[in-house]
């Protein structure tokens, strides 16, 4: 009896170390509240719709909304980029909402080259501008090559009905129109704006995105590169074994040492790089720059760090969620802990965001069983979870104010870039 009090105790104790972990909404299955104007695209039909391939990825918020995204893998995902409403949906006491098509479903259309044909990452600006990746293919995991247009960068203006004001196309050196996978992005709003992509095709890269230059380059390293020893692991019962180069990115708060930090999903080791390598585009060889930060328990898909310096991920093989305080504990060996371990709701936490409230988010979305073909409709695949870490994103000061960040404006144009092309053409965006 005493023994078990005492076990209680501890229990009591290991749990409320870390803010309790709220499930907020939660689906066996995805699906897309109806079309306004319902003509072409139509959702859940068998022809444009098949359930288990509709696998929420991303998520972002921004004031009453949750954003997500449904990268296009494979057939029949009618839409690629989403959002539900906070304040409403809690309000009805929905735990699984439809989700709503983003900007809009003419947005989503596949074929079209001025809509979104797979979006898998995005990132919200403290002024409201979603920077969204566009892989630019369908059916990315296909045999078969589907719908080809240019891998891009756009920026949407949440603020403003999300219109679009960026468009920026990456040429084949920087991302190969036919098989680069654009995957996380983060935002550096220093020195006239930075993006920094994943690209975890078959040849990984960081790609590097100049906001004042309007230019790309790209970063290689063997280190992004799935490592063969870690390539095969167990979630859940079920074996992944599928090589996944660089996947998920985080970047240290503004200091003069900012880092970016990253790591295959086949890979235990955490890498780190100073943006000032990634942005300086005369360095060809960055060896001598790339930190093999230390070895993780887990393989690990996305991950985030706060403006305090604390970086969150996931640990797949053990359902749980860390964090690492690189200002408290430097030395990766002893500083990371584990913060929620749970082996029903923790498989594969996929991509996590702050919300401007301090709140942390995340998705988990068992991956592990679609890479394996054996989604169960009648099971609860995906949920959307959070947790009050009273820490704001990245993108803010340590002291939480937010930096001045560039204007962007719709009449900056379309713009193509094709370094070292023929074909830098530049197309003017007319907003209606
Ligand atoms: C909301 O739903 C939960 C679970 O279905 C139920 O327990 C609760 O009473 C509901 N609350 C309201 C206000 O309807
Ligand atoms: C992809 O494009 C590159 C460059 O244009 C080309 O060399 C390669 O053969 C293409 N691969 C496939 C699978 O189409
Ligand atoms: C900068 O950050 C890297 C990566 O975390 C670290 O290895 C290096 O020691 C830091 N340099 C300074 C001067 O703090
Ligand atoms: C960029 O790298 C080149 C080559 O290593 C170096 O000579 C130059 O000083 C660097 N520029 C900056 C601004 O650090
Ligand atoms: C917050 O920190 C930034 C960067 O150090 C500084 O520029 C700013 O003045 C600080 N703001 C406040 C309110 O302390």
């Amino acid at each position: 009896m005493i023994r078990l009090t005492f076990l209680a105790c501890l229990l009591t104790i290991v749990v409320t170390e870390y803010p309790p972990l709220e499930v907020n909404f939660q689906w066996n299955v995805i699906k897309y509240s109806d079309r306004v104007t319902d003509n072409e695209v139509v959702k859940d039909s068998p022809n444009s719709y098949i359930a288990a391939n509709n696998v929420i990825s991303g998520i972002k918020l921004w004031k009453d909304y949750i954003y997500l995204t449904i990268p296009r893998r494979k057939s029949g995902v009618p839409v690629t980029l989403a959002r539900i409403p906070l304040s409403a949906t809690k309000a009805k006491n929905v735990t699984s909402p439809d989700l709503e098509a983003y900007p809009s479903w003419d947005m989503q259309l596949a074929g079209d080259c001025n809509a979104f044909q797979s979006v898998q990452s995005m990132e919200i600006d403290p002024q409201g501008r979603m920077w969204v990746l566009d892989t630019g293919r369908t059916e990315t995991m296909a045999d078969y090559q589907a719908t080809k247009c240019p891998p891009r960068l756009v920026i949407l203006d949440l603020e403003n009905g999300g219109v679009v004001l960026r468009n920026i196309e990456f040429s084949q050196e920087i991302a190969a129109h036919n098989s680069s996978n654009l995957n996380d992005i983060v935002l550096d709003h220093q020195d006239g704006g930075y993006a920094y992509i994943s690209d975890s095709g078959p040849e990984p890269a960081i790609i590097v995105y100049s906001l004042k230059d309007n230019k790309a380059h790209k970063v290689t390293h063997n280190s992004m590169k799935a490592e063969s020893d870690a390539i095969t692991f167990v979630v859940s019962d079920t074996t992944v074994k599928e090589p996944i180069n660089i996947d998920g990115i985080a970047l240290s708060p503004p200091e003069p040492n900012r880092t970016l930090y990253y790591s295959s999903v086949s890979s235990i080791h955490l890498y780190a790089i100073p943006v000032k390598v990634l942005q300086n585009s005369s360095v060809r060889n960055v060896q001598k720059y790339v930190v093999d930060v230390g070895r993780k328990t887990s393989q690990t898909s996305g991950m985030v760090m706060s403006n305090t310096g604390v970086l969150y991920y996931g640990l797949l093989a053990d359902d749980a969620i860390a964090m690492w305080d690189t200002v408290a504990n430097q030395i990766f060996a002893s500083g990371p802990r584990k913060m929620y371990r749970n082996h029903q709701l923790l498989q594969w936490p996929d991509t996590f965001a702050f919300h401007e409230n301090g709140r942390l988010w995340w998705v988990t979305n068992r991956f592990q069983n679609f890479l394996n073909n054996k989604v169960n409709g009648n099971e609860i695949n995906y949920r959307i979870m959070s947790s009050n870490v009273m820490q704001k994103s990245y993108q803010y000061f340590p002291n939480g104010t937010a930096p001045e960040l560039p204007i962007i404006t719709a009449a900056a144009g379309q713009i193509r870039i094709a370094i070292s092309t023929a074909f830098a053409i530049l197309l003017v965006f007319v907003a209606c």
